[in-house]
């Protein structure tokens, strides 16, 4: 970090403590507080960490004001036209884009490694048939860990970059083989002639009996939800795999631990959760019912898929996605989804609304997502999996490099102790 030419002065009582303030390549300025409580023997209170910067990163910026969202520098929108996701793992984890060179042996790589090992497949039929893949996928990864211990050593750089490839190229899939298992139908193997994203697809709808035609639009769209999720700087499950690989825990236990905070609804699960709740609304009439119910302060109902924590304008990967919904729509000849014409009229209505407009709440990845994982054959269950197998990438390269970072110390917040003071055991005869 460099050094601060700029502090920020903070008087408490009769001290007066000066704070370095650093400027980023982007983004407000942030106050340096480490010595705060050293030298003011005070801490500060942020819960939610909605004005904490708890890391200093290269990998991905988001400009919320603007709906503007940069990898490595590179905007989305020209990284799903003009790129694809494998590329734009490389680009994630290196830095940089890939040579010629470098992009095939990047793409060879993960693609000799997307095999589990074969014990794997008993881990998976411990589970109940009716398992939610979120459920698969979080055991699954955590147990990568006692399958594979030539890649545990974090100190160890070699170690740690076979454990991202090997997470990279299996998370599609450990995702396809908990869809597979839910459904009662026999794991497909994978098919290194294929690319990505058409291989995550056939492990998906293939069956022994009937072989699966990927088309290349639906492909195309696949890729592009990938690339759309791979990374989206220090959210919930980004900064729960910082904390945890901040302890040195091993890598599959740091992406579980990841997996586990995605599922929640406001976050990663906000895709299933929006699609169930388009369903419910059924039919355009009933879209005023909903937007005052979300509006309504004694009712615990939120448009999913609305609103963000960062984005207070379109989120840029929603404007890829809608536009990705009428293409796969159109593809499959269900232009007239009814669910994608309760979307529509829902982000109109909601727009046009003072309270959402007020509070800047605009449509988020989540809110067409859904709509076209549908289109392409996925139940709900496995949205959340695709945004996680999709996010892997982003998790690895952000905890790649905190491990890097010799600033690296154990993530351990401070609180803001509200109980009782010491006090005296009672025994129980005299309570
Ligand atoms: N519907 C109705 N009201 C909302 C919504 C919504 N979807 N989102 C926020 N608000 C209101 C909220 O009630 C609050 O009102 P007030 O100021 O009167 O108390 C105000 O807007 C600010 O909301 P907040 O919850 O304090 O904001 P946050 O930054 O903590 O939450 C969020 C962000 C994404 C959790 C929230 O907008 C939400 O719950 N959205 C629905 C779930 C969703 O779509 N999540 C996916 C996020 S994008 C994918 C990902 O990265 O995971």
């Amino acid at each position: 970090m460099s050094d601060s030419k700029k502090f920020a002065s903070l008087t408490i009582g009769d001290k007066t403590l000066e704070l370095p303030i650093y400027s980023p390549t982007e983004g407000p300025d942030v106050i340096d507080i480490r010595k705060l409580y050293a030298q003011g023997d005070v801490f500060t209170y942020d819960p939610g960490f909605t004005s904490t910067a708890a890391c200093d990163s290269t990998i991905t910026y988001i400009d919320g004001a603007a709906g503007i969202l940069l990898h490595r520098g590179y905007t989305i929108g020209e990284l799903t036209e003009k790129s694809h996701y494998l590329e734009v793992c490389y680009l994630l984890l290196n830095g940089e884009l890939p040579s010629a060179e470098e992009l095939e042996h990047f793409e060879y790589r993960i693609t000799r490694h997307t095999m589990l090992h074969e014990q794997m497949m008993n881990f998976f039929r411990g589970f109940r048939r009716d398992a939610h893949p979120m459920a698969i996928m979080t055991g699954v990864v955590g147990a990568m860990s006692a399958f594979y211990h030539d890649s545990l050593d974090i100190t160890d750089p070699q170690q740690r970059e076979v454990a991202s490839v090997r997470m990279i190229s299996k998370m599609p899939t450990i995702a396809a083989m908990a869809f597979k298992y839910s459904k009662g139908q026999p794991f497909v193997y994978p098919s290194n002639d294929l690319d990505f994203a058409s291989n995550f697809l056939r492990m998906c709808f293939a069956t022994p009996v009937e072989e699966y035609e990927v088309d290349p639009i639906l492909s195309r769209a696949m890729d592009r939800i990938f690339t759309l999720h791979a990374d989206h700087e220090q959210n919930a499950s980004t900064s729960t795999v910082r904390l945890a690989g901040s302890s040195g825990a091993n890598p599959f236990a740091c992406i579980a631990a990841g997996i586990a905070c995605l599922w929640g609804p406001t976050h990663g699960g906000a895709n299933q959760a929006c699609l169930e709740m388009l369903e419910e609304i059924g039919t355009v009439d009933r879209i005023p019912e909903y937007i005052a119910r979300a509006k309504d302060k004694n009712d615990s109902f939120r448009l999913m898929g609305f609103g963000h924590r960062v984005y207070k304008n379109f989120d840029p990967r929603a404007v890829v996605l809608k536009e990705n919904a009428d293409e796969v729509l159109e593809l499959l000849g269900i232009e007239n989804n009814p669910k994608l014409q309760v979307a529509k009229a829902l982000e109109a209505a909601a727009l046009e609304d003072p309270y959402f407009k007020e509070k800047k709440l605009f449509p988020n990845v989540d809110f067409y997502s859904g709509i076209i994982l549908e289109a392409m054959g996925f139940p709900t269950s496995m949205f959340t999996p695709i945004f996680a197998l999709s996010r892997t990438v982003g998790w690895i390269a952000q905890w790649k490099e905190m491990l890097d970072d010799p600033q690296l110390k154990i993530g351990r917040p401070r609180q803001l102790y509200q109980g009782e003071s010491q006090r005296d055991y009672v025994d129980v005869e005299d309570r």
